[in-house]
């Protein structure tokens, strides 16, 4: 049994008493004014004795609480002393009061006032914090997320910086900084968290071995547990501190760079409000409207051009079939190369020499190049299409053997080979180098 610990935590509840009570003596004073009665002074003499008596009460239990420790050093000793004078100057009030030392009492009292106040704010910070008064002053809602910054974009936001140190700010920063560093641990410094507390390092590789995670998800009854005193970590907030770890607790990683899985891509959502889902082309590429009189020229050769939304500047290019494909007819529409994103080039007689012509359309998506008669000489110049999603092959006569084309196409979801000279061999290569790309007979 803790007697001691016990009449420590009563500190919070009986310091209110006196607080009461020397202020209604203070007010009192100041209500009835110079001339008072005998009974009158009676009754303040009889606030100003419970005043007394009850601040020596808080005051030990208080040094009782201090020493049970965990405490911010420098507060502490604030609150302590300021407590404790309004203790003394409390016992000696009365008896100024009784022997007519008007000066002094008059000092005293309005001394008392002026000290309850500060003693009541550092003793504010002892348990919640040393903003705690200012917080809501600045808009932090005290919950270690507000100083998330307004980028929410996943790519600038750095992991350690924006979304650890907060965490870390809020909840562990009181009593391990550089002043105070208990256990030996400051945290205040990447550097100085890495290296560790007096029992060596507090992160390792394995987030469950590291002292840290096992300190915030021990039972809170543990002498052990973070923190000891204060609001505990969050399922977020262990959930955020872990996820650094496993990824290798970087200083410089950006939040996309520490590669996010569902669970934190849902805190990042709902909490950070940070969407790490990844973009679509059309939402990474921004393109300039295109010139009317070349749209124009363009629908003269037998082009058909079509927007894909409204939106954006994206358009859908095919050849009407009845016109025949002219010469200089596709370095014609390089005009127009970064806006086109699907490309239609089917049945119109292409060859492996037009290829060279096709690899300067960097936006497009989805290339058909059905139905011609390309052989997979030129197919090498597609390589540079790092945007191409589906590629559209069928009925040509191709007979290709190496697949160096394929691999820079980093984007290539599907491919269409039905009807070609591909031999089986060959697809079965495919798929084993690019087990992702679905193909398509
Ligand atoms: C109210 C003060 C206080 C707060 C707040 C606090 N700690 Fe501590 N911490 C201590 C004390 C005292 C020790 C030394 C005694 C011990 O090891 O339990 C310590 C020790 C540690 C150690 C062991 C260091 C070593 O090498 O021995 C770790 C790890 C730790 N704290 C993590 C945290 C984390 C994480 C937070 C924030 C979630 C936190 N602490 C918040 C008081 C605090």
């Amino acid at each position: 049994m803790d007697i001691t610990g016990f009449i420590g935590r009563l500190h919070p509840l009986l310091v209110h008493l006196p607080i009461g009570f020397l202020t209604l003596a203070l007010l009192v004073e100041w209500f009835m004014g110079k001339n008072q009665g005998k009974s009158q002074v009676k009754v303040i003499m009889f606030v100003l004795v419970l005043g007394a008596l009850s601040s020596i009460v808080a005051a030990l239990c208080g040094w009782f609480l201090a020493n049970s420790g965990g405490y911010e050093n420098n507060t502490l000793a604030w609150h302590r002393w300021l407590g404790t004078s309004i203790c003394l100057l409390a016992i000696v009030a009365p008896f100024a009061k009784h022997y007519k030392q008007k000066k002094s009492y008059r000092f005293i009292l309005v001394a008392i006032g002026a000290l309850l106040f500060a003693v009541g704010h550092f003793g504010g910070s002892l348990t919640h914090g040393s903003d705690y008064l200012l917080q809501p002053l600045r808009g932090d809602k005290g919950d270690g997320y507000s100083n998330v910054p307004e980028a929410k974009n996943p790519d600038s936001l750095i992991v350690f910086q924006h979304l650890i140190r907060p965490i870390l700010e809020q909840k562990c920063y009181d009593c391990h900084n550089t002043e105070k560093d208990m256990g030996g641990l400051n945290m205040m410094t990447y550097e100085k968290l890495i290296a560790g507390g007096e029992h060596g390092v507090v992160i390792e590789k394995d987030p469950w071995s590291s002292e840290l995670i096992k300190r915030v998800t021990l039972p809170s009854k543990s002498k052990y547990f973070m923190p000891p005193k204060g609001a505990p970590l969050d399922y977020n907030e262990i959930s955020i501190l872990k996820w650094w770890i496993e990824q290798g607790f970087d200083s410089i990683k950006s939040v996309m760079q520490m590669k996010p899985d569902k669970n934190i891509a849902h805190i990042l959502a709902t909490v950070y409000k940070v969407d790490t889902s990844p973009k679509t082309f059309f939402e990474r590429t921004k393109v300039d409207p295109m010139d009317e009189s070349v749209l124009d020229s363009l629908t003269g050769m037998g082009w058909q051009i079509k927007r894909i939304a409204q939106d954006n500047h994206f358009v859908e290019v095919s050849h009407r079939f009845d016109t025949p494909l002219s010469k200089g007819s596709l370095s014609v529409l390089g005009k127009i190369k970064d806006n086109i994103t699907w490309l239609d080039l089917s049945g119109i007689k292409l060859t492996d020499s037009d290829m060279d012509g096709i690899s300067k359309f960097k936006n497009v998506t989805k290339l058909h190049l059905n139905d011609n008669a390309i052989t997979g000489q030129g197919l090498r110049a597609l390589s540079e299409l790092k945007n191409l999603e589906s590629l559209n092959l069928n009925n040509n006569p191709l007979s290709v053997e190496d697949q160096d084309w394929i691999k820079p196409l980093t984007s290539l979801k599907r491919i269409y080979l039905w009807k070609t000279d591909i031999k089986p061999e060959y697809i079965e290569q495919i798929h084993k180098t690019s087990p992702e790309l679905q193909i398509i007979l």
